[in-house]
Order: C-alpha cells, then structure tokens, then sequence
C-alpha cells in the first residue's frame, strides 16, 4: 500500500468483523513496526498481544468490572491537561460530539455515552487486543519512541487490511489489566490498540476527523 493512502485513510475505527487474524500476521506487523527509530536505537516498546478465548475472557472480565464500578480511575500517567483550553477544548468537544452525533447519543444522555465507553472494553468486537507498555524508569524522550513505533503499528496493519484504534481508555484502569494480564509493576501502560477487519456496517465507522491546515499550524522561514 502506498504510504500516503496508509496514512490519508487510516483511522479509527470503533465496530470489527469477528475474523481471527493469524498469529504471523501480528509478529510480522509488529516486527515491521520495530523499524521504527529511536533515540540511540533504545527500542524501549513492549507489548502484549491477547486474542481467542484469553481476549473474550479478560474483555468479559473488565466489561463486567466496569460495570460494578463505572467511575473512571487515577491514570499512571496524565494524557490530558489538568485545564483544558482553545484551541484544544474546541477541538476535542467537535471530536467527541461528532463521534456522539453520528450514533444518535444527545447530551446529556450518560447512558449512552456508558455505552459507546464499555465498547472500548471489548476492543470494539475486534479479534485482537493489543497492550503497549514502556519500562517506568524511561524519560520523555522515550516516549516520543514508543509513539512512533504505534503509529507504525496503525499503519502497517493497513498494508495488511487491518483497521485499529488506539485506546487510552484502559490506562485509568491499568491494576485491573494487570490483574489479568502479567505485566511487571515496573512497567507503565502507554495505551491499549483494538486491531481487526472494520465492519463496513458499523454507523460509528462512518466519523471521519477533521485536520487543522498548515497555515493554523506550521510556520516557514527563508521561501519567498
Ligand atoms: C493514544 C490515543 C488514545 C486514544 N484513546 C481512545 C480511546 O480510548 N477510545 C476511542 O474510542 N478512541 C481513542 N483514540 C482515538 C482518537 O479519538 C482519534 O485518534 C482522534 O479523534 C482522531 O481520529 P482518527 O484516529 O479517526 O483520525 C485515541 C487516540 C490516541 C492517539
């Protein structure tokens, strides 16, 4: 697949077909993906792929654990801003009420939104579920690595007709993923990623995200 299609058509897709995806095919995505750079060639990514009856099991689990307790958990690490302001805010209320508009969930309507949130749980019906994790000693400088080798991730999956969707949801839950799934204490959860066939039908596969152009955000020097 060309790079710029892999790129210009990749996004997130939130509804799978339930079709295996072959062990090889994953090791080989990842193995591709690995060629990703990094500084002094660290390569500080890890991961853990869950699939088959081990995935239905720990999403049944979770799905459940969140449904016994649906408030949101301390993260290992802050993604957000702790004060959320333009041009973010603006930018993220048009992705989440775009995404919510197109599924028919009104304001206001929290179990709705609980809804579409457990769906994260279940990797979103797709077959594989993949965890990154990065050793908890590693500088910020690492993680700008790990970023790259995700996107890598999303991007060689397509050359295979594979969709994803990163996931920061599981993050806020990160000791009830260890729970069932073995990752060291000394190890921080970077994010999740469903990965799967998309499931054309699916309305929220329809939301497609918008770009700022280069003039909101890039500045050039030195052209006439
Ligand atoms: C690290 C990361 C975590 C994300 N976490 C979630 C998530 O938990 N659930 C979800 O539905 N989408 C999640 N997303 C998807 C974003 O909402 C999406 O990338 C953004 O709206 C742009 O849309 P696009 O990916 O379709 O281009 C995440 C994206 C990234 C990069």
């Amino acid at each position: 697949m060309n790079i710029v299609e892999a790129i210009e058509k990749r996004k997130s897709v939130r509804g799978f077909l339930d079709q295996e995806i072959p062990r090889e095919v994953i090791d080989k995505i990842l193995q591709i993906s690995s060629r990703a750079p990094s500084g002094s060639n660290t390569q500080p990514w890890k991961v853990y792929v869950i699939s088959g009856e081990f995935k239905r099991n720990f999403s049944d689990n979770f799905i459940q654990y969140r449904i016994d307790y649906p408030k949101d958990e301390t993260p290992q690490y802050q993604y957000y801003p702790t004060k959320w302001r333009e041009p973010y805010l603006g930018r993220r209320r048009a992705t989440g009420w775009g995404l919510y508009g197109i599924l028919g969930i009104q304001k206001g309507d929290r179990e709705g939104a609980f809804k579409q949130q457990l769906k994260n749980y279940n990797f979103f019906g797709a077959p594989v579920g993949i965890f990154f994790t990065i050793d908890s000693d590693m500088e910020i400088g690492s993680w700008l690595d790990i970023g790259m080798f995700i996107q890598n991730v999303m991007l060689v999956s397509r050359n295979f007709g594979l969709e994803t969707c990163p996931q920061a949801a599981w993050v806020y839950h990160h000791q009830k993923v260890r729970e069932l799934l073995p990752i060291p204490e000394n190890e921080t959860l970077v994010c999740g990623m469903a990965i799967g066939y998309e499931n054309k039908e699916e309305v929220a596969n329809q939301f497609i995200t918008g770009r700022e152009s280069t003039s909101v955000f890039a500045k050039f020097f030195g052209y006439e």
